[in-house]
């Protein structure tokens, strides 16, 4: 399942991102790629240490975890420190799969990638190409998303970005451990909670039955989670 989430950024915050961007160092992203993936991996990111990195990161950190959206969808656990990346003059990541383990010494913690997410900085107008496509079972599924917007997909699914022919494309990317693994499962949650919402919209405050189905998904919630 794939899960655009809209507005993780406003105009104004991506602007500023833009702009801070722009003034940063880019070092080669082959540094950072496993031994097969360096062969397909051709673009350029910001090191994790840069400070700036930290700045940006945190604050999409924050408003993830303040977006009831993504929350229902990932029931994120533990999510890495956002990685900033561009492409440009060609430049693209071929078709490969995300590490499942990713070990982070200096917080000491491993995560196990259930979901990728792609954050987009730039408006598709401003590059030609640079396509995420996932690999998904009823096929491959191009994502171009505003600025702003961003995909969450499964980290299990093969996956590449075209060569960005023109322009610029920035973005940020991060993976995500959820609280319940299996995938299906955490699907059948989301349209739960999905429901709810909807339904919540139109009920009264104290309403009996969707205090029943808020109950079951609880209970749902509690056989599958692992925390
Ligand atoms: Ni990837």
């Amino acid at each position: 399942m794939l899960t655009i989430i809209e507005n993780i950024l406003d105009d104004e915050q991506v602007r500023d991102f833009r702009e801070k961007l722009k003034a940063a160092t880019w070092t080669d992203g082959a540094d950072s790629a496993g031994t097969r993936s360096v062969k397909v991996k051709q673009n350029l990111q910001l090191s994790r240490q840069n400070p700036l990195s930290v700045e940006l990161g945190n604050i999409i950190l924050r408003k993830l975890g303040n977006d009831p959206l993504f929350i229902s969808a990932s029931l994120a656990e533990k999510i890495w420190p956002p990685i900033f990346n561009l492409y440009q003059d060609g430049g693209h990541y071929g078709t490969h799969s995300d590490a499942a383990l990713m070990r982070l010494a200096e917080a000491n913690m491993t995560i196990r990638s259930d979901l990728s997410a792609t954050l987009f900085l730039s408006e598709p107008d401003e590059y030609d190409g640079g396509e995420l496509v996932i690999e998904e079972r009823y096929g491959a599924q191009p994502v171009k998303l505003a600025a702003g917007d961003m995909v969450l997909y499964p980290s299990s699914s093969l996956h590449q970005v075209t060569p960005v022919t023109r322009g610029q494309r920035i973005c940020a990317i991060t993976w995500m451990q959820s609280a319940v693994a299996d995938a299906s499962a955490r699907e059948m949650l989301f349209d739960l909670d999905q429901t709810i919402q909807s339904l919540t919209q139109d009920r009264p405050h104290d309403d009996p039955d969707i205090d029943r189905l808020i109950h079951v998904y609880h209970n749902m919630l509690r056989r599958w989670a692992a925390v």
